[in-house]
C-alpha cells in the first residue's frame, strides 16, 4: 500500500508542479485530497491492515497528503500573483493619454487671464512671485502698515484661521502680503508680479466673491517716481485690453502707499471700468522689511481679476465663474 501511496503523491505533485491556472490546481487538490480522492481512499483502506501495518501506513499517508497539499498551496500562490498582475496590467489606464476627437479640457478662464497677464509683464522685464493664501498679520496688515485698529482688521473683512487668540492667522484678503515677501527676501531693484486667490468675508452676490483673485504689481528701484507708476499702468492696459484702452488714477487712501490712488480703465466706447488700487510705497512699508527709504523709492498696484475676466467675455454673475457647470466653463 505504501508503494501505491507513493505513486499517487508523486502523480499528485507533479500534476500541480505543471498546473497553468488555479482552476487547475483546484481540480488536482479534489483528485487527490477530496472526499473521494486517490489519496483520502487509502485512509479507509487503513482499517483492514494490523495495528503495526495501520501505524506505519497512516503515518506514510499523513506525511504524503501534508506533502501534496503544502505543494498546492505554493503553486496555487505563485498562480494567483500572476494572475492579479495580468488584471492590473490589463486595467491600467493612461490618465496623460490623449484621446483624439475627446476634449481633453482647458484652463479655466481666470487662470488664461493670469497666463496672459504675465506674459504681458515677464515682457516688460518683470519676475513672477507666490506667497501664501494662509497669511500671518505681520504679511497681511502690520508690515503694509495697518495701524492696530484701521477697520480692515475686523471681523467682517477677514477670515481668521480658528487658532485661539490673539487671532494672529488670516486668510490673506489680498495679494499685497506678497509685496513684503518678496521685499523680505530680496534686495533692490524689484520688478514683480504676483498673482493669487484671495479672501474676505463678504457675502456673495453677482457682483461679489468672498473667494476671488488678484495681481499685484510692486516696483523698488532708485529714482522710482508717480510717473513710473502711471506710465507702466498705462503701458500694461494698452498691451492687456489693446490700442483702444486708456487709464486714469484718482487719488485715493491705502496704509501701505503714499500718496495712493485707484486706478481705472476706459474702454474704446467711452465707458470706465474701476480696476484697483496703486500708490507709492510707503516708507514705513520699506523700512519694515529693511530696506533705506532714503536710497530706494517704489511703487504697487492691485487689482481684482474676476471682474475684468467677467467684464471681458460678458459674464453677468461672477459666481458663475467659482462653478462647476461644464456648460459655463466649455465657452471659454
Ligand atoms: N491691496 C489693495 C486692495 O486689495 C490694492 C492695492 C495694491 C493698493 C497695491 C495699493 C497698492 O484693495
Amino acid at each position: 500500500m505504501i508503494e501505491d501511496i507513493r505513486r499517487c503523491t508523486d502523480e499528485a505533485r507533479e500534476r500541480v508542479a505543471g498546473a497553468q491556472t488555479v482552476d487547475s490546481v483546484r481540480a488536482v487538490e479534489s483528485d487527490a485530497l477530496g472526499k473521494r480522492g486517490t489519496l483520502s481512499g487509502f485512509k479507509k483502506r487503513l482499517g483492514t491492515l494490523s495495528e503495526a501495518e495501520r501505524r506505519e501506513v497512516g503515518r506514510e499517508l499523513n506525511d504524503a497528503m501534508a506533502a501534496v497539499r503544502a505543494a498546492v498551496e505554493a503553486r496555487r500562490a505563485e498562480l494567483e500573483a500572476g494572475e492579479r498582475r495580468a488584471r492590473l496590467r490589463g486595467e491600467r489606464v493612461d490618465l496623460t493619454e490623449v484621446r483624439p476627437g475627446r476634449d481633453a479640457g482647458h484652463l479655466h478662464l481666470v487662470t488664461q487671464v493670469i497666463e496672459e497677464l504675465e506674459d504681458v509683464f515677464v515682457g516688460l522685464g518683470f519676475t513672477v512671485a507666490e506667497g501664501p493664501e494662509v497669511e500671518d498679520d505681520w504679511h497681511n496688515f502690520t508690515a503694509l502698515n495697518f495701524g492696530e485698529h484701521h477697520p480692515a482688521r475686523e471681523m467682517q473683512d477677514t477670515f481668521f484661521v480658528g487658532l485661539g487668540s490673539p487671532r494672529e492667522v488670516v486668510m490673506r484678503t489680498h495679494t499685497s502680503p506678497v509685496q513684503i515677501r518678496v521685499m523680505e527676501q530680496q534686495a533692490p531693484p524689484i520688478y514683480s508680479v504676483m498673482p493669487g486667490r484671495v479672501y474676505r468675508n463678504e457675502a456673495t452676490d453677482a457682483t461679489h466673491l468672498a473667494v476671488f483673485h488678484q495681481l499685484e504689481c510692486l516696483v523698488v528701484d532708485r529714482g522710482i517716481t508717480f510717473g513710473h507708476l502711471a506710465g507702466t499702468i498705462d503701458m500694461f492696459t494698452k498691451a492687456f485690453f489693446g490700442a483702444g484702452f486708456s487709464s486714469r488714477l484718482r487719488p485715493s487712501y491705502f496704509p501701505f502707499t503714499e500718496p495712493s490712488a485707484e486706478f481705472d480703465i476706459q474702454r474704446p466706447d467711452g465707458s470706465w471700468l474701476e480696476l484697483g488700487g496703486s500708490g507709492m510705497v510707503h516708507p514705513n512699508v520699506l523700512r519694515n522689511c529693511g530696506i533705506d527709504p532714503e536710497e530706494w523709492s517704489g511703487f504697487a498696484f492691485g487689482f481684482g481679476l474676476d471682474r475684468l475676466a467677467a467684464t471681458r467675455h460678458g459674464v453677468g454673475d461672477l459666481r458663475e465663474l467659482a462653478s462647476t457647470d461644464i456648460r459655463f466653463l466649455e465657452q471659454f
